[in-house]
């Protein structure tokens, strides 16, 4: 396999050690730059009075939802928004506002926001046989025959409800199947938020900093090395050796949270080969880049054949339960099912609402549409035309911000809270400061019409035209005239 501009969403492959130096730098030695003081008085009154709507709808809900919102990637500041209508590239409030929506639900709206075609087909379903049934639906085999279709690796595929879950159950049936216990991933990743892994969580480093509620022998055979740092790798595989083994090793192909500090370009292979020699298995979490970096995932592109794929979002369509493990066949049997289960130790999973009709008719119709409408070239043109834009903008007015994408997946740094080194002595005054930096932006950028994730991560889709891109930059560069370097 080799990677193919003509299947990939990544046009070209951006200079992975330039972005760290740069990103490095901005995180750890630029001067912190703020929306200015008065420009900011002014976007906080009108979000209060152009989301009057949300305010009251979350101070309600404060009474009976923590917090009032259930949705980690909502922005909190001031207050979050309620949405009440999303279509193609947009989202409306409960007020009528409407928003150019780069957010997309976390990763999985690649063909715009409830694409029409994949909706009709689960309304039929819907008609005919309600949402669940407790037994086989033929759309369990198409879903399962079309992912294997696009990725040679899926020999097998096991559908389940979260991309949490998946990684959870690919690190039993590794576990199981290699008898090795440790598990290694790569610092600042996300692989959801099951007990072993909410571990070096954000930034490298930080181990068990966020693990609250979770007893310390949940983790004990979680491991976290600094992205890219196979030095590390080959290091901790070597000490595994007297300890048991390395069962696993699982990375986001791109990097972690979807390539925010980004892997060289030879990463995975040279993974690839350290898992081979030390017997581990590779574990790819494809829950972002399945069918968005293409219908080959981010494992076509590399051209790396990992043993496991774990699969979220995207492999139910955005629809609700969405979650999956596919890759060898021999590690794959361990998930067989059924009363009475299969005929090899099983790596217990399970869920009632896994695997439900519904899910799989809606993932098996949007990657039939992707593959239809060639959505992932698409999206991620549109991705190379926002990043270039925002570029323009940082340069034209002298702000030190970071612009790059890995096709539709578009990296924005500004206050670079995530991006900080673990080394850094002012490392928990700074986060606080950026952050409240990136939720200011994310306030602005609200006002101004435009929906990211985190004020950080910008996600395009097929429905982002030239036209709304090029609106979208010109939102942008309103937020973005008038900053301040923040007084120390
Ligand atoms: C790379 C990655 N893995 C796993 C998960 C967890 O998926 P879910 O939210 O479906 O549990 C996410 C969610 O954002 C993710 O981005």
């Amino acid at each position: 396999m080799t990677s193919n501009t003509q299947e990939y969403a990544i046009s070209h492959w951006p200079d992975s050690e330039a972005i760290l130096a740069d990103l490095k730098k901005l995180a750890n030695d630029m001067p912190l730059y703020q929306i200015r003081r008065d420009k900011m008085e002014e976007y906080l009154k009108k979000f209060d009075s152009m989301f009057a709507g949300s305010k009251k709808m979350v101070e309600k809900a404060k009474e009976l939802i923590p917090g009032g919102v259930q949705h980690n990637l909502a922005f909190n500041h001031p207050f979050p928004l309620a949405i009440g209508k999303a279509e193609g590239a947009y989202l409306w409030d409960v007020d009528g506002n409407r928003f150019i929506d780069f957010l997309q639900a976390g990763g999985p709206i690649v063909l715009g926001n409830n694409y029409a075609p994949v909706r009709g087909k689960v309304m039929e379903l819907v008609m005919e046989c309600g949402p669940v049934t407790g037994l086989f639906h033929e759309y369990e085999y198409k879903l399962a025959e079309l992912i294997r279709r696009h990725m040679p690796s899926v020999e097998m595929f096991r559908m389940l409800a979260s991309g949490t879950e998946a990684c959870m159950a690919a690190i039993r049936a590794a576990r199981a199947f290699t008898g090795k216990a440790k598990v290694i991933k790569m610092g600042g990743a996300y692989h959801g938020w099951s007990d072993q892994f909410v571990f070096g969580m954000r930034i490298p480093g930080t181990a068990n900093l966020d693990a609250h509620g979770i007893p310390g022998e949940c983790y004990v055979h979680t491991q976290e090395i600094y992205p890219n740092d196979l030095a590390a790798l080959e290091e901790a595989m070597t000490k595994n050796e007297s300890e048991g083994g390395t069962a696993a090793l699982i990375l986001e192909p791109l990097g972690p949270e979807s390539g925010t500090r980004p892997v060289l370009r030879d990463f995975n292979a040279k993974a690839r080969e350290l898992c081979d020699r030390f017997g581990a298995l590779l574990i790819f979490d494809e829950v972002v880049t399945g069918f968005r970096v293409g219908l080959g995932g981010a494992q076509g592109y590399f051209g790396v054949k990992p043993d496991l794929t774990v699969f979220g979002k995207c492999v139910a369509g955005g629809y609700p339960a969405a979650g999956g493990v596919g890759g060898r066949k021999d590690v794959m049997l361990s998930f067989a099912a059924g009363i009475g289960g299969g005929l090899v130790k099983r790596a217990m999973v399970g869920g009632t609402l896994s695997a439900n009709p519904l899910s799989c008719a809606a993932g098996y119709y949007c990657i039939k549409s992707i593959e239809e409408t060639r959505a992932h070239i698409k999206a991620g043109r549109a991705g190379d035309r926002l990043t270039k834009g925002l570029r323009e903008i940082f340069a034209r007015r002298h702000l030190p911000f970071i612009a790059f994408n890995h096709g539709s997946i578009c990296h924005m740094e500004t206050g670079a809270a995530m991006l900080m080194e673990i080394s850094n002595p002012k490392i928990f005054e700074q986060v606080g400061k950026r952050k409240k930096i990136m939720e200011e932006l994310g306030a602005a950028m609200t006002v101004e019409g435009i929906i990211s994730l985190a004020g950080s991560r910008l996600y395009t889709s097929m429905a982002d035209t030239d036209e709304v891109v090029d609106d979208a930059l010109e939102r942008f560069d309103r937020v973005f005239a008038d900053f301040e370097v923040v007084k120390e």
